[in-house]
């Protein structure tokens, strides 16, 4: 499964915010809310094998983690408000969703610990890494990125004590649902082409 982590420092964890202000009363939600959308959606559907979980850092009682799943996600659609209103009715604890879960207390660092023990590589998506073309992507790894204030370093340093690589786009700094949307692209492309070479070599 292709995983990312995102960590957003200012996303609200309680659902009083409203959805005519994401970005002032959601704490920027309005970035979650496209990095949820760029990680799970496609033009016709689901990603099925993807899922995002949100590390909220927000006032007022933060860590809480919201993880999105495109293999059980029921009735949400992929614009900013719907999926917005989503994390409040999770945040509430309304109404359940099978695709979203949200953990209240779980700090990144539990997050990426847990998704370590799992046997899970880690790629830190950094302008400064290692530029992508030059990384043989593994198909089923977490990518960990920032919101608009970037991983602070003590977060990024906690992630390197498991296997990870450093990776960057280029020295464009985009914003963070477009990383989504890049890597996404990058492994469907290459996944297509050893499709493509498998079938080849059965000639
Ligand atoms: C808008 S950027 C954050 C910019 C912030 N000023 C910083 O210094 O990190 C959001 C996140 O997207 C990722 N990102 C943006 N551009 C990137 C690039 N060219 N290569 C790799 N990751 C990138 C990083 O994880 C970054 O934390």
């Amino acid at each position: 499964m292709r995983q990312f982590v995102l960590y957003a420092r200012k996303a609200v964890t309680s659902p009083d915010f409203s959805l005519d202000d994401l970005p002032g009363s959601g704490g920027r939600m309005d970035l979650v809310a496209r990095c949820v959308c760029s990680a799970l959606w496609i033009s016709h559907g689901l990603r099925r094998d993807a899922c995002i979980h949100i590390a909220a850092y927000g006032r007022p009682n933060p860590p809480v983690v919201i993880s999105f799943y495109g293999d059980k996600l029921r009735n949400v659609s992929p614009d900013e408000r719907n999926i917005a209103s989503w994390i409040k009715i999770a945040l509430a604890s309304k109404r359940k969703n099978p695709g979203i879960a949200v953990r209240r207390g779980l700090s990144f660092q539990k997050l990426i610990e847990e998704l370590a023990s799992s046997g899970n590589f880690f790629y830190i998506l950094h302008e400064d890494g290692v530029p992508v073309d030059d990384v043989d992507l593994k198909a089923d790894a977490v990518f960990v990125l920032g919101d608009h204030l970037g991983i602070p370093r003590k977060e990024e340093k906690f992630v390197e004590r498991f296997p990870h690589e450093k990776i960057s786009l280029g020295n464009i700094s985009y914003l963070a649902s477009q990383c989504i949307t890049i890597i996404h692209y990058e492994l469907d492309r290459r996944s297509q082409n050893s499709i493509q070479m498998s079938a080849d070599s059965s000639l």
